[in-house]
């Protein structure tokens, strides 16, 4: 496995793989690396002749205030997780050859970057979007895999791919899970005992809403209502948003159609962490009795 630096580098390597007709997969991370991370890694490794990785905490993707400097970093442990999942190359670049100091040039998915995340993160999703279209044009890959516990992440960027015609499959893999059901993430490392105790109420009240879409109910504002009780009511929380809304445009939707994203942020003490599901009506007949079918995104 190779660690390289330097951007001029990383681009000589995938131009020499793509002159061997190698199919390049590629996972974009920010590092301390989890199950949810590897589940993507081994997609690429199963997917493509070469695996990349990288390992760069984007300083673009963070406001004021956020936890920018806090990041959780571990490169050593990173690397010998990579080694072990028989990664080629994990790609580590300086923020200051990404970002140097004359850097003008950003990316924007206008809409899909408003709700949701964006309404709370404002300028988050222009430096998300930025930073993978540098590292897209870095790594040169033929796929690119994220995770859809990232949901809006992922709309985002396959909407940049559709829109500026990069010749990319992107790849969306569902939300690994701790054996509780909290969504693994970095940040899971900052809660303390009591407060991951309550962070487990964002995947408790996912499936509170797929019983209660389960028994019938349809309408949005009841469902979103009966969540964000259940969720004040375990200490240490703050809600951000709890939405319903189309998975494909992220626009509100206040009855239930047949496919629906369920999206969450909420503020565990200082961690903030997000969660989601998607939930699936599936209508057998015209007319006939409902058949309630529930998807894990
Ligand atoms: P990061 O949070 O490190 O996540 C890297 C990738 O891992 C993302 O595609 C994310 O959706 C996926 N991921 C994280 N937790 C997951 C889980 N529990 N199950 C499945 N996939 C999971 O997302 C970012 O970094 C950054 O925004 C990045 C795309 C690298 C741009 O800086």
């Amino acid at each position: 496995m190779q660690v390289i630096q330097s951007v001029g580098q990383m681009q000589q390597f995938s131009e020499n793989m793509r002159t061997q007709g190698k199919k390049i997969a590629f996972v974009p991370t920010m590092g301390f690396l989890h199950e949810g991370h590897l589940s993507l890694i081994d997609y690429g490794r199963k997917n493509a002749d070469v695996l990349i990785i990288s390992v760069f905490v984007n300083p673009t993707q963070f406001g004021e205030g956020e936890d920018f400097q806090e990041y959780p970093r571990d490169l050593v442990r990173d690397c010998e997780i990579a080694r072990k999942a028989r990664v080629d190359v994990v790609f580590v670049p300086e923020v200051l050859e990404m970002y140097p100091k004359d850097f003008q040039t950003y990316v924007t998915v206008e809409s899909l970057s408003q709700p949701l995340c964006g309404a709370f993160r404002p300028g988050h999703f222009r430096g998300v979007t930025t930073v993978v279209a540098k590292l897209f044009n870095i790594v040169k890959p033929h796929i690119a895999i994220f995770g859809k516990k990232d949901f809006q992440q992922w709309v985002i960027i396959r909407k940049m791919v559709k829109d500026l015609n990069l010749d990319i499959e992107v790849i969306g893999l569902p939300t690994v899970r701790e054996h509780d059901g909290l969504a693994m993430s970095s940040r899971n490392s900052y809660l303390t005992k009591e407060e991951r105790d309550s962070a487990l109420s964002l995947y408790q009240s996912l499936n509170m809403a797929k019983d209660m879409v389960a028994s019938g109910e349809r309408n949005v504002s009841q469902i979103v209502c009966k969540i964000k009780d259940f969720i004040l009511s375990k200490p240490y929380t703050k809600i951000e948003y709890v939405k319903i809304c189309s998975p494909d445009t992220l626009e509100d939707m206040e009855t239930l159609e047949d496919k629906a994203l369920l999206a969450m942020a909420v503020k565990i003490g200082k961690t903030r962490l997000i969660d989601n599901t998607l939930l699936e009506v599936a209508k057998e007949k015209a007319n006939a009795t409902d058949h309630v079918k529930i998807q894990n995104p």
